[in-house]
């Protein structure tokens, strides 16, 4: 079965044709990096705007490099939450427009949800496990007991790991988007030289928090240490935070395969960390490769297929036309 993705929550315009929700026959990805860094951020209508003009190129480049043609597609599956919602709506008016035309089934996705499953392109993966979301938006930790059931276990308190990344990486007058550079800048670092406390969160021991980590390093800087010390020491303490809640969730669940996923998952420092720990404790540490860490429309394709793969009677796949892009889409309504 052929499933068209198609992703435009954020800065990405993607879409992509994947078979059987394993392999991945296109994936394209239309990034708009170069509007949006020189405000140093995502700038929401002009991502709106710049996914009309790309949508319908991207989609001709995935059909062709599959070598299919829009008939060939058996299902359609596009992002409907979370994510910004002008954004979220040029991709789900599109695939509507598509499925109506063609009567083909359209299923919504919830964007985590393809992010949980795009370990699925380089891995057997085992179920149940645990997987580690860490992208701009989210932070959360999920128990995922197959493909279309899934539990978060806990998530980021205020801000995402990625979004702190982001923010470090302004303070330190790098680039955008924030990860890649700081990693980068973090390399000639020593990781020691900044010293920062891990943060303490009331309540669920297994929740994050990252604000407090930014403002700390914002302090920091007033002492003017070198930018590459303050980078690897920043980097250094999120690792930390992130492979000691994964490492505890892995426990109280009994679970000893961990799954990575979402952008800052492509941090070889983090991937270092988590794997040593994976090592010590016995368990098995997986990631997805780069191009399906950060947003992409396969892992959406792949999401919307195991979906339809669930229930492939319900009548809701041909109910389509009256979905809307919801900005904070909850996971419960999902699936
Ligand atoms: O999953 P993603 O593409 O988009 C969201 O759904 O948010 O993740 C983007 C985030 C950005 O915050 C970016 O700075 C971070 O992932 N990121 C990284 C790295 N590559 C991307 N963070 C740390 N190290 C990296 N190498
Ligand atoms: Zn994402």
């Amino acid at each position: 079965m052929l499933a068209l993705g198609i992703e435009s929550s954020c800065d990405e315009t993607a879409a992509a044709v994947v078979e059987n929700g394993a392999k991945v026959l296109s994936n394209v990805i239309a990034s708009q990096h170069d509007i949006h860094a020189r405000f140093g951020g995502v700038v929401p209508e002009l991502a709106s705007r710049r996914h009309v003009e790309n949508m319908p190129v991207v989609v001709t480049e995935a059909l062709e490099r599959a070598g299919v043609t829009m008939g060939d597609i058996d299902l359609f599956a596009v992002t409907r939450g979370p994510g910004l919602v002008g954004a979220l709506l040029v991709g789900l008016s599109f695939a509507k427009g598509a499925a109506w035309a063609l009567k083909k089934p359209l299923v919504p996705v919830h964007h985590l949800h393809g992010h949980i499953v795009a370990a699925g392109f380089n891995h057997a993966l085992r179920y149940p496990h645990l997987c580690l979301l860490v992208s701009g938006g989210h932070t959360s930790l999920f128990r995922v007991d197959s493909p279309v059931t899934f539990l978060e276990l806990a998530s980021t308190r205020d801000d995402a790991a990625g979004e702190a990344f982001d923010k470090v990486a302004k303070l330190l007058g790098l680039g955008f988007p924030g990860g890649p550079a700081v990693e980068k800048c973090a390399a000639n670092g020593d990781a020691r030289a900044v010293k920062f406390t891990m943060p303490k969160v009331k309540g669920s021991a297994l929740d994050f928090s990252f604000s407090g980590l930014k403002t700390a390093t914002r302090l920091a800087l007033e002492k003017k240490p070198k930018a590459e010390d303050v980078a690897a020491s920043f980097q250094k303490t999120v690792a930390d935070i992130l492979v000691q809640r994964t490492l505890f969730a892995a426990k109280e669940q009994k679970l000893d395969y961990i799954v990575m996923a979402g952008g800052v998952a492509c941090n070889g420092h983090l991937r270092r960390e988590m794997k040593r720990a994976g090592d010590v404790n016995g368990l098995t540490v997986v990631w997805p490769e780069p191009v399906y860490c950060t947003d992409n429309a396969a892992m959406i394709a792949a999401a919307g297929y195991f979906m339809y793969a669930a229930e492939p009677t319900s009548p809701r796949w041909m109910d389509y036309l009256s979905l809307d892009a919801v900005a904070n889409l909850p996971l419960s309504l999902s699936s």
